[in-house]
């Protein structure tokens, strides 16, 4: 079986969320059960950088108003996954971030940069090119919005029509754009109906791509569901309903081997479920790195996340003077809503000895926050997988999150009949507001001064299987039954 992932970014050459993660684990498992799963990824200066690539030879012309792409081929850094690159230099040679400019601001030709992406992928799968590229996708695996007219494209191309499968790994990002920019993708003007890609009178590349795949899947069964309803679907919750039976929702999985605290070399010191001692020993280097105070005992609570609306810090802000009043130690990594950044960085100054906040992005302390907390906090409003809870419970790190998507799924809340069955693995609390927090923070943290019961819950915790060959089975399935 022959599959094109296409996706906008893929750890480890380009990250800037989950969907990285996930880009680089899911077809290398696909590809240790013998699928032949090959990336497509925009020639980013960064990937360009990171992987030596060749000329194919196989010249693309993409939009009206731009230079055609040349696909270069080469491997990801595990020296087995294929990549394609797509390289168009007036696109994607730039500073800052696949999305954003150095500044933040999202890039003004975001709709041609990941038109073009979709397009490229729709031409990879057509017959002509597959056979120059000795390679024939019989499925092409798109990822959120940004490839998501691919199957747009396709339905207006005269070749053989590949089955597409579009993973939604998040809702709130649509890829919405003026209607006047469709003539600049080189879509006909009978697509920008209720039938296609039009949403409110705008274009609508998530939209196309819900609209015109063969099959939707989404990165866990409980988002699968919630975005049917109003609450989780942005307006389109009516058209997911309509296409609930080629809707699927399969629970990412991570990469033990990146995510192992028995190995992992950015750590301080490796444990492992027998041994905890060395998980002590992070703490403490870590209490030293960033200036917390050194102690051993305090309670010390992480988090690694995005700073958007969707992660619920906002409450943790408001609480944190309470969780503080316990006696608790807070230390935090991410960037990204200025507000917050600047309500965190105000917090740390006020606290300096029971808080840390670093703004930006960080592979290694990421690594060591997981290895050093006793709890990781992750309340969001709405999750569709998350991985951060998932890195944590393998680190014997308890998280304490909100009952939603990809959290409701993976984590066993402490409740007595959990930890009588010795299956419970973490928090969760229900209302979508700091008091439910705040409240299930101070359950945590008495049940953390019950030394033995925690000891049981660390492993517990770690001791699930939250590795891909689940999924990557499912996926394997699923790309079977739709290239059938
Ligand atoms: P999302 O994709 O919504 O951001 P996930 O939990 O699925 O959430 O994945 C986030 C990924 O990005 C995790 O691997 C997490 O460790 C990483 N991450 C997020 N922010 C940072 C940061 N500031 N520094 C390092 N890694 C980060
Ligand atoms: C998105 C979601 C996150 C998910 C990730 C990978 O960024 O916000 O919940 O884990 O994609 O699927």
């Amino acid at each position: 079986m022959h599959v094109l992932f296409v996706t906008s970014e893929a750890y480890p050459v380009v990250k800037t969320g989950g969907l990285a993660d996930v880009s680089g684990a899911l077809p290398a498992a696909l590809r240790q059960l013998g699928v032949d799963v090959r990336l497509l990824l925009p020639g980013y200066t960064c990937v360009l950088d990171a992987i030596s690539t060749h000329d194919t030879g196989v010249v693309l012309p993409l939009l009206p108003d731009v230079e055609a792409a040349h696909v270069r081929l080469g491997k990801m850094p595990d020296g087995e996954t294929p990549v394609y690159v797509l390289d168009c230099p007036s696109l994607y040679r730039r500073s800052g971030d696949p999305y954003h400019d150095e500044q933040g601001l999202e890039w003004p030709d975001n709709h041609l940069r990941f038109a073009a992406l979709s397009k490229a992928a729709a031409l990879l799968a057509s017959p002509n090119i597959a056979l120059k590229l000795k390679f024939q996708p019989e499925l092409i695996h798109c990822n959120d919005w940004q490839t998501a007219l691919t199957p747009a494209y396709q339905h207006y191309m005269s070749s053989v029509q590949r089955p597409v499968l579009l993973s939604i790994h998040n809702m709130a990002y649509q890829g919405v754009f003026a209607p006047k920019s469709l003539p600049a993708l080189g879509l006909p003007w009978e697509s920008f109906s209720v039938q296609g890609l039009e949403f409110y009178g705008s274009v609508s590349f998530l939209k196309a791509g819900l609209f015109y795949a063969d099959w939707l899947n989404t990165v866990s069964s409980t988002y699968a569901q919630e975005i049917q309803t109003k609450d989780f679907g942005y307006g389109l919750q009516g058209l997911l309903q309509h296409r609930q039976d080629h809707l699927s929702g399969l629970l990412n999985g991570i990469d033990i081997q990146q995510w192992n605290p028995a190995t992992d070399k950015c750590l301080f010191a490796n444990y492992d479920a027998e041994d905890l001692s060395g998980k002590a020993e992070n703490k403490q280097a870590l209490q030293q790195q960033l200036g917390l105070a050194v102690e051993p005992d305090a309670p010390l609570l992480g988090c690694i996340t995005r700073l958007t609306e969707q992660k619920g810090i906002d409450w943790v802000v408001q609480v944190l003077p309470d969780i503080l009043a316990e006696g608790a130690q807070f230390v935090i990594l991410g960037s990204g809503d200025s507000k917050l950044e600047q309500a965190l960085t105000r917090l740390a100054h006020a606290y300096p000895q029971q808080i840390s906040v670093t703004l930006g992005y960080h592979e290694t302390l990421s690594h060591r926050i997981e290895a050093a907390a006793d709890i990781f906090l992750m309340p969001s409003r709405f999750e569709p997988c998350g991985l951060n809870q998932m890195y944590s419970m393998r680190y014997g790190t308890l998280p304490i999150v909100r009952r939603t998507g990809g959290l409701a799924d993976t984590v066993i809340p402490v409740t007595p009949a959990h930890i009588d069955q010795h299956t419970a693995t973490g928090f969760v609390f229900e209302s979508p507001n700091a008091e439910a927090l705040l409240q299930t923070v101070q359950y945590a943290l008495v049940v953390y001064r019950h030394k033995a019961l925690w000891r049981m819950l660390q492993r517990n915790a770690m001791q699930r299987d939250f590795s891909w060959q689940h999924s990557a089975q499912a996926y394997f399935k699923l790309y079977q039954q739709l290239s059938a």
